[in-house]
């Protein structure tokens, strides 16, 4: 990202690389997995013009400190309020976040709801997962420490992307397989683990009172449209954004059809 500005900030046991732009209503952004911040490359810029834009490498992925073992969701969500207490921001921010950034974001309103003013869940899922799912991600824990991230290049990016990427958007594809290239394996281990063993969030659904902004690509095949459309049914103030011809990275895939109904929800809820 040209022309970013990177500040470390100190987290429990670590530090965070966080890219802090702009001024205004504060606006987080969170990636998801195994991907880093520049998943957000389209968006940053664009709302910085009227927000405070703050777009952290969560714990262990992109230039933030390495990991081992098993980080958990909510210790993102915690180093994600340490974030904010460390960038000194007060007021409730918008948050914004996809996919494992979504399961974050349960957690932080779980742990943290004062520090919320709206939520924006992009192609991410409440539900835990299936014993099946969870097997298979402690497997790829093991094989990627074994023989290295392009073990989740391989298992994953088609699936985070539309069909037709290759051929439509050859760039984005690039962009995605160097961020997963670019993740340590530890950190794929470990967020794979934390993943594994994330709650089951549908209960805490229906008690959600913050403007919800959900948004889904029509082609993803993790967090289907189907399944956001079951979670907007039950917020009680939300709406089901869904982007045409996108997969599971809408940030990406769709910037100006995602920017454009992120931008309108801002607006209403400023
Ligand atoms: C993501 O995009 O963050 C992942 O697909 C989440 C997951 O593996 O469940």
């Amino acid at each position: 990202m040209k022309g970013r500005i990177m500040k470390m900030i100190s987290v429990d046991g670590g530090q965070l690389a966080v890219l802090d732009q702009g001024a205004g209503p504060p606006l987080l952004l969170v990636h998801g997995f195994p991907l880093d911040q520049s998943m957000w490359r389209n968006q940053w810029q664009s709302f910085a013009t009227d927000h405070r834009v703050i777009v952290p490498d969560l714990r262990g992925f992109g230039s933030s400190s390495a990991v081992t073992g098993t980080v958990t969701m909510a210790q993102h969500a915690d180093d994600l309020l340490a974030l904010l207490d460390g960038l000194d921001v007060r007021e409730p921010v918008h948050l914004c976040a996809m996919s494992m950034g979504g399961y974050v974001a349960f957690e932080f309103l779980r742990r943290h709801p004062s520090r919320l003013k709206s939520l924006i869940l992009c192609d991410t899922k409440a539900a835990a997962d299936a014993p099946e799912a969870a097997a298979n991600r402690e497997k790829m824990a093991a094989d990627v420490l074994r023989e290295g991230a392009v073990v989740a290049e391989k298992a994953m990016l088609s699936k985070l992307l539309a069909a037709d990427a290759p051929q439509r958007q050859p760039d984005v594809v690039e962009h995605v397989r160097q961020m997963i290239l670019g993740t340590r394996p530890e950190t794929i281990a470990s967020a794979q683990r934390g993943m594994a063993a994330r709650a089951d969030m549908t209960g805490l659904l229906t008690q959600i009172q913050l403007p919800t902004l959900l948004i889904v690509g029509e082609l993803d095949v993790i967090a289907t449209p189907q399944e956001m459309q079951g979670m907007a049914d039950r917020i009680a103030k939300s709406r089901l954004a869904t982007i045409a011809r996108a997969g599971h990275l809408t940030p990406l895939e769709a910037p100006a059809e995602f920017n454009a109904a992120v931008r309108e929800f801002l607006v209403e809820n400023a």
